[in-house]
C-alpha cells in the first residue's frame, strides 16, 4: 500500500469515543511505520485550545496542524503559523471593518477572546436566529465590499473568514506542500465547518455516523462516489471509512 494523507477534524470526529480512538491510533501507528502516513488535524480551535484538548485526549502527534477553521497552519511542533498561508489570507481581509458591520447585529454574541484570531472572527448564534440573520449579514458585508466567507457550524457557531481561507483550501495547501495527490488524501469531519473539506476538490471524504444535520443534509444534496457516510460514530467512523477506501486492510 502507498503512503496517504489523513486529514481529520478533532471534536466529534476523531475525538468523542475513547475506545474507538485507541483502536484507530493502533492502526495508524502501524500504517505510519509500514507504508507511511501523513497525519493532519484540522480544527476550529485556536492553538491554545488544541493544546488543552491534547492534555485530555490520547491523540497522536500530527505532521501538521490546521487551526482556527483553516486560517492557521503549523508544521511539526512549531508554534508560529506558516507565513506563506497567512500572507495569502491577508489579501482583501479587513478585520476591523468586519467587526464594525457585525456590531449592528445585536443577535450576534462574540465568542471569547481566545477564539478570535487574526483571520477569524467568531460568534455564537442560535439556529432560529441564523436563518433570518445570515442572509442579511451577507448583504451588509457585501455592500461594504467585504468579500468574506460565513461558516455556520454545530447549530451554534458562526465564523467569518477570508474568502481564501477555510478548511478545504488549507487542506489543499498542505497536501501540495506534502506533494500528495487528491486520490491519496482522505478528509474526515462531522459538522458545517468541515463541509469545505468535502466541497473543495476530489479528495476522498469520510463523514462520521454522528455527523450534524447541517453536514448530513449537504451530503444528501451533493452525493458523489468519493464521499463515504460511515455508520459508526467518531473514530469508529474514520476506521470504517479508511477500510472502505482501502487505505486500511
Ligand atoms: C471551535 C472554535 C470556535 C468555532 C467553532 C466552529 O469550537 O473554538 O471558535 O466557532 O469551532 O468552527
Ligand atoms: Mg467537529
Amino acid at each position: 500500500m502507498t503512503k496517504f494523507l489523513l486529514i481529520t477534524d478533532l471534536d466529534n470526529t476523531l475525538v468523542g469515543d475513547r475506545q474507538a480512538l485507541e483502536r484507530l491510533n493502533q492502526q495508524l501507528m502501524h500504517v505510519r511505520q509500514q507504508q507511511g502516513l501523513l497525519l493532519v488535524y484540522s480544527t476550529g480551535r485556536s492553538l491554545d485550545s488544541y493544546k488543552q484538548l491534547r492534555t485530555k485526549e490520547p491523540i497522536l502527534v500530527p505532521d501538521a496542524l490546521i487551526t482556527a477553521v483553516g486560517t492557521e497552519i503549523y508544521y511539526g511542533g512549531s508554534t508560529s503559523p506558516d507565513p506563506a498561508w497567512s500572507e495569502k489570507l491577508n489579501h482583501g481581509w479587513q478585520r476591523e471593518d468586519v467587526l464594525s458591520i457585525t456590531a449592528h447585529f445585536q443577535d450576534l454574541v462574540l465568542q471569547p477572546d481566545a477564539e478570535q484570531r487574526p483571520y477569524k472572527v467568531s460568534f455564537f448564534l442560535s439556529p432560529v436566529l441564523a436563518e433570518d440573520l445570515l442572509p442579511r449579514l451577507e448583504v451588509a458585508l457585501h455592500i461594504r465590499g467585504l468579500d468574506v466567507k460565513l461558516v455556520y457550524s454545530g447549530g451554534q457557531d458562526l465564523d467569518i473568514l477570508p474568502l481564501q481561507g477555510d478548511k478545504g483550501q488549507a487542506m489543499q495547501f498542505v497536501r501540495h506542500r506534502f506533494d500528495i495527490s487528491a486520490d491519496y488524501t482522505v478528509a474526515c469531519g462531522d459538522s458545517g465547518n468541515d463541509q469545505a473539506l468535502f466541497s473543495v476538490g476530489q479528495e476522498r471524504g469520510i463523514i462520521v455516523g454522528n455527523a450534524h444535520p447541517e453536514l448530513l443534509q449537504w451530503h444528501q444534496d451533493n452525493p458523489v462516489q468519493h464521499h463515504y457516510l460511515a455508520r459508526a460514530h467518531y473514530a469508529g467512523g474514520i476506521l470504517e471509512g479508511l477500510r472502505y477506501f482501502n487505505f486500511l486492510p
